[in-house]
């Protein structure tokens, strides 16, 4: 059988592919009842042919920018322009970065995401289209449609569609500005808790390690807030606290759950064909049961505290959730209707436990670091505590979210240097035209480059050092000289990137 027509098969439906299979396996079976000579030609055919198959299927899509005439990198079989991220040798970041220095002058510009066309925009003004004016055509992310397959995976961070529209319409009224003021006190009394144990342990150590401190801090305000209970992560016991456990359990930072997580992103339906999970079920059983002892101990009924359970068990005894559509041109008003499952509910309240610590934790040690680094800032942004302190009795209330400007910039600025995604992913939904004229299909990655544009000396002059000053008081307006008449915000520059949005619009 020659190259072409083996390609040929593979184009057919996937029926022929699997007749096409077994052909080559009789053949190769055949092959053990002859001689040896023959026997290792069959083999040696069939390796030759499996992987010129291979070598096609990582190149195919490889003339998309180029038919499309949009610039683009030369890519490499399978590994495209992400190599050194697919193989785990560098940060996407810095990956993404590179690739964007060498189109500066681009506003966007074609890559390929291992062997996926991908199209990573720059430009501001394009990035506000993808993110609000017509979000529709970009709300999608690689996996989402196979999220059904993870019980984890069921939930905002991962789904698409009116799916994901109507349950977040459902679980908005949770992050009212009331609400988060009710519920003040609670990260108030992890603050106390939390002051002891730094009393602890510098007591015990000269040195603390500012990550794992500060996830057991987030981890009990998400447990107090979220889910109404007390985790007791940053009481100092011999055993390991079951929270801290499942969070490593979820950020499984292994070289091999690395991998997993790329060839899911990248080849998902190959991924979920396979029957591979990228998630331990350990968890949907671990927070399917606390959600379980949640609703027992408040005897099924929501209670006072109006928190994140009250809301799930709500919903639950809805059955039905209703919501409306995304798709903005179906002008009927169409409401959707949602079955509510535990699966479901189990799934928000994982993201809401693992986005909600995670992201935290990193922001708030990465600001440790560079406050420790830069005596003068510690300086001043003490001194603004201590000023607020005694202005307000040495109570901290939930106004300090907006009496704190230098805090809130020196955390802007963290996250300015250190997006917790450095690259925000999305999938076209519909084909789509830019204004420039670019057709994209249906299907196609977008990459916003996050850690890049917060890097931009543009944008942020010295990009590289911590300067919290930038994004404080007047200096915010004028910190971006490409864009000093407009404000940070308006500008729909990457300053709106560096302020922690949890939604897509
Ligand atoms: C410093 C703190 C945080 C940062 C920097 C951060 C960052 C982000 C970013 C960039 C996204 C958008 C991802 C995308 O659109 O692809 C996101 C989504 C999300 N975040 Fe956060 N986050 C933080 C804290 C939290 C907290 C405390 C919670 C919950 C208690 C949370 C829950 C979520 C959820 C549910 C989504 C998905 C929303 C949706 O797609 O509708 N995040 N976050």
């Amino acid at each position: 059988m020659t190259h072409l027509s083996i390609l040929n098969v593979w184009r057919v439906q996937s029926v022929y592919r699997c007749l096409f299979f077994i052909c080559l396996g009789r053949v190769y079976c055949a092959s053990l009842a002859t001689s040896p000579r023959t026997m290792s030609v069959v083999v040696l055919a069939l390796c030759v042919t499996i992987s010129a198959l291979l070598y096609y299927l990582s190149v195919r899509k490889f003339s998309y920018w180029r038919n499309k005439n949009v610039p683009h990198l030369k890519p490499l079989p399978l590994l495209g322009n992400y190599g050194e991220y697919i193989l785990m040798k560098k940060y996407v970041g810095h990956v993404s970065q590179e690739m964007c220095r060498k189109f500066s002058k681009e506003p966007y510009f074609g890559a390929f995401y291992g062997t996926e066309p991908t199209l990573v925009i720059q430009d501001p003004e394009i990035i506000k289209l993808v993110f609000t004016k017509d979000f529709y055509y970009f709300h999608s992310r690689e996996i989402a449609k196979y999220t059904p397959n993870e019980v984890t995976t069921q939930n905002l961070f991962f789904t698409q569609g009116d799916k994901w529209k109507v349950v977040r319409q459902n679980l908005t009224p949770l992050f009212t500005s009331a609400k988060m003021k009710n519920m003040f006190y609670l990260v108030g009394k992890c603050g106390h808790t939390l002051e002891k144990l730094l009393d602890e342990e510098t007591a015990m150590s000269g040195t603390v390690e500012a990550k794992s401190l500060m996830i057991k801090y987030t981890m009990d305000c998400i447990g107090s807030c979220v889910f109404g209970i007390e985790t007791g992560a940053m009481e100092i016991t011999t055993e390991k606290n079951v929270f801290v456990t499942m969070g490593e359990i979820i950020f499984n930072t292994s070289k091999f759950h690395g991998y997993k997580l790329v060839c899911r992103a990248i080849w998902p339906k190959i991924f979920y064909a396979l029957g591979f999970k990228y998630y331990s079920t350990e968890i949907d059983i671990f927070f399917k049961s606390l959600l379980m002892s949640v609703f027992e101990k408040r005897n099924f009924k929501p209670t006072a505290r109006h928190d994140f359970v009250d809301l799930v068990l709500a919903l639950k005894q809805k059955n039905h959730i209703i919501g409306d559509s995304l798709n903005s041109k179906s002008m009927d008003n169409k409401k959707i209707e949602m079955k509510v499952t535990d699966d479901l509910l189990v799934s928000q309240c994982i993201v809401f436990f693992a986005a909600g610590f995670e992201t935290s934790a990193s922001t708030l040690s990465c600001a440790l670091y560079e406050l420790a680094k830069n005596q003068e800032a510690q300086r001043r942004a003490q001194e603004e505590v201590d000023e607020y302190l005694r202005r307000r009795n040495n109570k901290l209330v939930y106004e300090c979210v907006t009496e704190l400007p230098y805090i809130e910039a020196c955390l802007n600025e963290t996250m300015r240097l250190y997006p917790v995604l450095p690259v925000i992913t999305r999938e076209v939904v519909e084909d789509y035209t830019f204004p420039s004229g670019l057709q994209v299909d249906k299907g196609v990655r977008v990459h916003l480059p996050v850690y890049h544009l917060h890097r931009r000396p543009e944008y942020f002059p010295e990009p590289d050092s911590f300067h919290p000053e930038r994004l404080y008081g007047d200096a915010r307006m004028t910190s971006n000289p490409t864009h000093s008449s407009r404000s940070a915000r308006d500008r729909g520059n990457v300053s709106v990137y560096a302020s922690p949005k949890c939604r897509r619009p």
